[in-house]
């Protein structure tokens, strides 16, 4: 009886955190998450298929997110790409002026436990390739980095980094980098867009030096919402 019981406490405790994972598995499958998200890889790799992208891959999602993040979004998703997933596709002409017409948002609507559950199994869906603990976070130089972000780089063209509404549209917001993505994933990212889409309209930056990468992920880390 004793040991029997002992083998019992055993087994959940072994097989719980699996089980788990697994439960995610199973609120992602049965919410449809992948009939918009791509939940495989590898990433498409004609322009075409680019366009017919209605919302981001997630199959590196356990590289990019951080998890508290996950949890919170996949309760009350918030808008990130103020002109959707694939901005060309939501543009209009009016008049020759571009004017952003209705962009899809995310349909995810999970209870606080489904939302744990999900995320638990998002963050198994790794790029092993990636390299971690690159990004050295610290103290920087925030006027060197905002240099470098805004005037040299010019990355505020298509991102809106400071606050919603100032910046380009084409892809996601920043101003809340700091709570939603991981530092590593940030650095390599940045340094070579096209290693996790190859299709993606962000170049790489080839004459930034790690020294600047670093600069460029501790600024953007820094960047909260309150
Ligand atoms: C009807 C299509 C649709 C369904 C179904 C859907 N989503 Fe989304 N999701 C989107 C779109 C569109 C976005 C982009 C929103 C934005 O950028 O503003 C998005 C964004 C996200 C993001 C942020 C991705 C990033 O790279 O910024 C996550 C995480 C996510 N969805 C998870 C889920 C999960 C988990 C489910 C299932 C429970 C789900 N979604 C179901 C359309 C969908
Ligand atoms: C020509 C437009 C353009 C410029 C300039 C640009 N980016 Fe991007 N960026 C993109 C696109 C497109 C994506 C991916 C879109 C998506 O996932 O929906 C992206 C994605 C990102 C992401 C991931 C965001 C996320 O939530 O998925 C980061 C971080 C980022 N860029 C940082 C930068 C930095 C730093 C610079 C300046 C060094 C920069 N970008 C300049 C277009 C641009």
């Amino acid at each position: 009886m004793k040991s029997g019981m002992i083998t019992l406490l055993l087994t959940i405790a072994l097989v719980a955190p699996a089980a788990f994972a697994a439960d995610g598995k199973a609120v992602v499958e049965s919410n449809k998450c992948g009939d918009c998200h791509k939940m495989t890889g590898p990433a498409v790799k004609t322009i075409a298929e680019v366009k017919a992208r209605k919302a981001p891959d997630l199959f590196y999602a356990g590289s990019k997110f951080k998890k508290d993040w996950l949890v919170g979004f996949l309760q009350k998703p918030e808008q990130l790409r103020p002109a959707g997933t694939v901005y060309a596709n939501n543009i209009s002409d009016k008049g020759g002026k571009d004017v952003i017409g209705n962009v899809p948002a995310c349909a995810s609507k999970l209870s606080a436990g489904d939302a744990a559950a999900a995320a638990d199994y998002l963050m198994t869906l790794k790029d092993a390739s990636m390299k971690e603990g690159i990004a050295k976070l610290g103290k920087f130089k925030k006027a060197r980095a905002k240099i470098l972000v805004f005037k040299k780089q010019g990355c505020d063209a298509c991102h809106q980094i400071k606050k919603r509404g100032k910046g380009g549209v084409s892809c996601p917001t920043l101003f809340n980098a700091g709570k939603r993505l991981n530092p590593d994933w940030i650095y390599s990212f940045v340094k070579n867009p096209q290693h996790w889409d190859p299709k993606v309209w962000m170049a790489a930056r080839p004459d930034l030096s790690d020294s600047d990468f670093q600069l460029i992920v501790n600024y953007l880390s820094s960047l909260k919402k309150k």
